[in-house]
């Protein structure tokens, strides 16, 4: 398993990915512009071709917003999702950021445990973010100190 910076040859992979794991967050286009622009990182982990989790996120100033972390089904809870997170956390660091931020839903258990394991704590809500209602979560994680 290889850790890698998606670029846009895995746009189908991601869309695939996206389908099987995120229910289809993003369109074609979004994809397009998110293994695109400078400043957004976009990591994948593959198994030979076969692109088995992501973890995207954009740099905001001294920022990561963390936009995507996903694992095809077949390959959870094998510590895949921490090692892409971290390694997301890790390229930020080097770019300059000194904290991440996201929002995930108050019921995506595996998610928020994610989160939690990588140093990510709740710091508020956003009631009803998603459109089915559910509220979101606000979390952060320091990566540096100063
Ligand atoms: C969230 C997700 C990326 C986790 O990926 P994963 O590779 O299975 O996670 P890991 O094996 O690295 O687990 C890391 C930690 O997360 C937590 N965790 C993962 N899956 C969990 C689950 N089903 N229930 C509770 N905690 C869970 C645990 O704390 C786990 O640590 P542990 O195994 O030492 O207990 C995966 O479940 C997924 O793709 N979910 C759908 C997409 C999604 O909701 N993404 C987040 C919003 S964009």
């Amino acid at each position: 398993m290889v850790v890698f910076d998606l670029d846009s040859s895995w746009l189908a992979a991601c869309l695939r990915l996206d389908q099987r794991a995120l229910n289809g967050l993003w369109t074609v286009e979004q994809w397009s512009r998110e293994l695109e622009e400078p400043r957004r990182l976009c990591l994948g982990l593959r198994d030979g071709q076969q692109l088995l989790g992501l973890a995207c996120g954009w740099l905001v100033a001294d920022e990561l917003h963390v936009t995507a972390v996903a694992v095809d089904p077949s390959a959870r809870r094998a510590g895949h999702g921490r090692r892409l997170l971290l390694e997301l956390l890790q390229r930020a660091l080097l770019e300059g950021a000194a904290h991440a931020t996201l929002e995930v839903a108050s019921d995506n258990e595996a998610a928020i445990g994610l989160y939690g394991s990588g140093g990510f704590h709740t710091a508020g809500t956003r009631s009803g973010y998603y459109r089915d209602g559910r509220d979101a979560l606000i979390q952060w994680c320091r990566l540096r100190s100063t």
